[in-house]
């Protein structure tokens, strides 16, 4: 495999151009493909990203000739490439290099036929046979077909190069059980050098940035333990409902769609020790490190430490949302959770004693994800202790979107001859300083992969650390008749919530 220099320690993203490589996308007929990949694919490619030598192959089921699938990527493109409007020049010979191959999942023929047309792409645009594979089918499809580009010869383990690399969409599986399962069928095929699992929440460009805030500023990190902090709110909203995804969401429940993946990779980077390079390994290292000492929820004690919720009709910024019971797709008696809540302690040195509170929901008041530490008082209230100089405590806010940025609240004297404190905020934000907006995550992690950079992307060892925790839940809820709280939409929860922080004395920030 090639060993490739991670971009964090490099400068900017234009130093990196990588191999010429095919981008072989299963499920292409699909919305993540139009909607996400093809988009970001093209912007990468507005922005001199792509190697020169470069295709893309769109496998599926449905019969489409190229012509149809340009077209339907072109339409795709248009609507949601960050690029936008499409420049006609740099379309069109992005557009050259897109082939559409029709085939089933199951069939092996189907792959040793796939196989056949990559070798004569590879002549016609000089890729030399790197592929990449993107598995944006339901994951019930992962193992077969990581399982038949091994049997038709397009998995390439044993080499080094040309390569061979396999990105597999989320959900990587549904409790512990399931993904290591897949973790297993998938390691008998590939490598895990070969194997890049995306959390599309590690290619924000705000959560790279808690790591550039941590690790490149002395400032920080001397505060980052439990002698300066209190505690810690991670906080994942949405406003949106669930958006006629009733199927999917009444199997997972916003436990398994948001907290297992997203907000634990998120609580991991926020609490992991530096790593001693950014190398992919090193980084995944220490973040399995915070995994795998998450403490386990005390026995008897599940109500102190988890909450759920579920939203009944309400209105959302002035929008009329129906109740989760009421969305089609959904059983009418469902006790599937749209918001939870939950207490952890991280049993280490660094973090021993600091409550960790996390939140995550649908149809809240507003979207916004934001990771705040608060930090303990100062020991002394030298100013008294009047309405006048109420001291709240330092919170550092890091809002990863939106308007993303970090803000610092601290309290300073409000002009005048008498001694008034008031909490202020010292503020950064993307837009205003830098003039821009931040890339799209697919962008980025499309980008490290062709580059063979997994820091960006879960290991195995990592996601079966994080289900390991997250299923004691998930059993507790399954043998519990206790139905679920309900909350209101467009509130900040079930009235739950609000009890986890205060038996610590916390409450939750209104971001
Ligand atoms: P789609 O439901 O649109 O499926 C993608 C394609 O998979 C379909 O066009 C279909 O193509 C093919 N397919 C293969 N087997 C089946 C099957 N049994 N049932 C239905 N379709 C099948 O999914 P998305 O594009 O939305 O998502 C793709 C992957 O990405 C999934 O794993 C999903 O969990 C994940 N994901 C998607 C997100 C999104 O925003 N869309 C967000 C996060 C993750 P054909 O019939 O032509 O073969
Ligand atoms: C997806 C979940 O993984 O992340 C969705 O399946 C959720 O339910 C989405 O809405 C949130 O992503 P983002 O980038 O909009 O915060």
């Amino acid at each position: 495999m090639t060993d490739v220099v991670n971009p964090l320690r490099q400068g900017l993203a234009g130093d990196r151009l990588p191999e010429p490589t095919t981008v072989v996308i299963f499920g292409a007929s699909g919305d993540l493909t139009r909607r996400k990949l093809l988009p970001a694919l093209y912007t990468l490619a507005a922005e001199r990203l792509l190697p020169a030598n470069f295709a893309i192959v769109g496998f599926a089921r449905k019969p489409m000739t190229d012509e149809a699938f340009r077209e339907d990527m072109r339409q795709g493109c248009e609507r949601f490439a960050r690029a936008r409007p499409l420049d006609p020049a740099v379309w069109d010979a992005f557009a050259r290099g897109m082939y559409y191959q029709a085939g089933d999942y199951e069939d092996l023929a189907a792959y040793q036929a796939l196989g056949e047309r990559l070798k004569a792409i590879d002549l016609e645009r000089g890729v030399q046979g790197n592929r990449l594979f993107y598995l944006s089918t339901p994951p019930s499809t992962f193992s077969v077909a990581v399982s038949r580009l091994g049997a038709a010869g397009l998995a390439n383990a044993s080499r080094l190069t040309p390569y061979s690399r396999v990105i597999i969409e989320k959900p990587f599986g549904t409790d512990l059980a399931t993904a290591e399962t897949l973790n297993r069928n998938v390691l008998q095929v590939l490598d895990e050098r070969q194997v890049y699992r995306i959390d599309h929440y590690l290619g924000k460009e705000t959560v790279q940035n808690l790591m550039v805030l941590r690790f490149a500023n002395g400032l920080f990190e001397p505060l980052w333990n439990n002698r300066y902090v209190d505690h810690v709110e991670i906080t994942g909203a949405e406003a949106i409902g669930i958006e006629g995804r009733g199927g999917y969401f009444e199997q997972a429940g916003i436990l398994r769609d948001m907290v297992q993946n997203h907000l634990f990779q998120v609580l991991a980077i926020t609490a992991m020790e530096p790593p001693v390079t950014t190398h992919a390994d090193d980084l995944r290292g220490e973040k399995v490190k915070v995994l795998k000492a998450l403490r386990p929820i005390p026995e008897g004690r599940f109500g102190e430490y988890v909450v759920r919720g579920q939203y009944v009709e309400g209105s959302v910024a002035g929008r009329r949302q129906v109740g989760y019971r009421q969305e089609p797709g959904v059983n009418p008696t469902s006790n599937t959770e749209t918001y939870v809540g939950l207490k952890i302690f991280i049993d280490n040195w660094r973090w021993g004693g600091v409550p960790f509170y996390l939140r995550s929901g649908k149809a809240l008041p507003k979207k916004v994800t934001e990771v705040a530490l608060v930090f303990r008082e100062a020991p002394l209230r030298l100013f008294g202790d009047s309405a006048r100089t109420a001291q709240s405590p330092n919170v550092l806010a890091i809002r990863i979107q939106p308007d993303e940025g970090v803000s610092l609240r601290f309290g300073a004297k409000v002009p005048g001859n008498t001694l008034d404190i008031q909490p202020v905020n010292m503020e950064f934000r993307y837009g205003t300083s830098f003039g821009t907006e931040p890339p799209e995550a697919y962008e980025r992690l499309l980008l490290d992969c062709m580059l063979g950079d997994q820091a960006l992307f879960t290991r195995g060892d990592e996601v079966e650390a994080s289900w390991r925790w997250v299923g004691k839940i998930h059993q507790q809820w399954d043998s519990s008749a206790e139905p679920v709280e309900t909350y209101q939409a467009g509130t900040w929860g079930p009235a739950g919530a609000d009890l986890l922080l205060q038996r610590g004395g916390h409450a939750w920030r209104r971001p």
